[in-house]
Formats: C-alpha cells, structure tokens, sequence
C-alpha cells in the first residue's frame, strides 16, 4: 500500500495531509526519512510519524450468523471439517467465533475481529445472556423443572439457570421442548444438565445471545450488525 494510504488508513490524518507531513519529513519508514508519498509499504514496515510509531488499524467486522448444526465453531479444523467460517464466503480474514455452539447445535453465533469484544462477551464477569431452545427426550414434570432451577451439578459446578420455561409437551412422542436461559458458558451446558435430570436434549438451538436473534436469517445465512447493535453490546461489557 502506498505510504499516504497507509497513515489515512492508520487515523493518522486524511490522505492529502498525509502527504504533506510525509513530504515535511516527518515520516520515517523503517528508521530512514521518506519523503514520497508514494512508497509502497506493509505491515511489516516500521513505520513513525513525529517519531511514533503507527500502526494500520484493523477494519472492525461484526456478522451475527445462523449456525446450522452440522458445523464446527472453530476458525479451522485439523480433520478439514466444515467449519462455520465455510458459511462466510469472502469475509474471512481474521474472523472467529465468540465462544462456541456445539457441533449439532444451531442458532445465533457472533463472529468478529474485535478481541476485546468477544474476550468481555465470553467472560463470566458480564452475564451475557443466552436463550436456548432443546428438544429433550421424556416430559419433565414439576419435580424436575425445580430441580433444574435448583441448580444441578456438572463437572462438579452447580450451575444455576436464570431462567426455565417449559413450552410444549408431546404425550404421544413423549418428547418436549424447554427454553433455557443462561449466564455462564460451560461446554456442553445445556446438554449436561438436561441428562443429569434424565431429559437428554435431541435437539438444540440458540435463540438470542446478549439480547440478538436471528429471526430474519435462515439456517446458515448472516448479516452484518449495525453501529447501534455493536454499541449496545459495548455498553453491555463496559467498554
Ligand atoms: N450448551 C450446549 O450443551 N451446547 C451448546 O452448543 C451451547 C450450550
């Protein structure tokens, strides 16, 4: 990239100014004065303004995708399996998941390249929110639904669920759907405490995270969140 380009892209000033304070010589390109703005530089440059040292700001990316099941929730898979970054075309630079949904679940899955963000929305410290929607074997009674709400323990962890609904039951299929929401994120959560209370989940779905849906998106289409969205979730982590 062009020199000039490089500090407009950086935030260090706007490309024509840019090239009048590389031409005043106050730009140095790996410890020598550059005096053309035209110099093609990278990253791999040392690149100072007034002695300090710049570097290129990253384009910030948000996309909320519809995870279909069947997918890996990692940037890349040592067995060269699907991953949800497949699902993204050619918007995959630098991108990964904020933490995972297993491989058979579905449903709202952020992805971005903003560290801080999804370091704060996948710590404990901040609540964030998770809904989730299982299809469980069996027909939980009121015994069972307490004893969810009581906490149940997995891996030695009692966890606790904010919140349980049981939305429909099947007598026929004695099957059930329940929506669960959650404030942690231990692996395989919602699976591990439906089969410690005997209701294994057959089938599960994210529904919203940190207040996010993906109402409008079918399975394995995403969107790009607007500048209201990712503020929210900035407010919602203190940043
Ligand atoms: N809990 C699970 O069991 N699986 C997920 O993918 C997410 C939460």
């Amino acid at each position: 990239m062009r020199l000039a380009k490089y500090l407009a892209q950086s935030g260090v000033a706007a490309r024509r100014a840019a090239e009048v304070m590389i031409k005043e010589g106050r730009v140095t390109v790996n410890g020598l004065i550059e005096l053309r703005p035209q110099t093609l530089v990278t990253d791999e440059d040392v690149i100072t303004v007034d002695g300090e040292r710049i570097r290129q700001q990253e384009v910030k990316l948000y996309f909320l995708l519809n995870k279909p099941s069947g997918y890996l929730s990692t940037v890349r898979d040592t067995h060269n399996r699907a991953t949800v970054l497949d699902l993204l075309k050619d918007k995959q630079d630098r991108l990964y998941p904020v933490g995972r949904l297993d491989l058979n679940t579905s449903g709202v899955l952020l992805l971005t390249n903003d560290g801080e963000l999804a370091h704060r929305l996948t710590h404990p410290r901040y609540g964030i929110k998770k809904i989730y929607r299982a299809g469980i074997k069996g027909i939980p009674g009121k015994k069972a639904l307490d004893q969810l709400l009581n906490g149940v323990e997995i891996d030695g962890d009692r966890c606790i669920p904010d919140d349980v609904i049981l939305l429909k039951t099947d007598q026929e299929k004695m099957h059930s759907q329940l929506q669960i929401t959650l404030t942690e994120g231990r692996k395989r959560q919602v699976r591990k405490i439906l089969a410690a209370i005997n209701h294994p989940v057959y089938n599960l779905e994210r529904i919203s995270f940190a207040g996010l849906t993906a109402d409008s998106l079918s399975k394995g289409a995403y969107r790009s969140l607007s500048e209201i969205e990712v503020k929210r979730l900035y407010s919602l982590v203190n940043l």
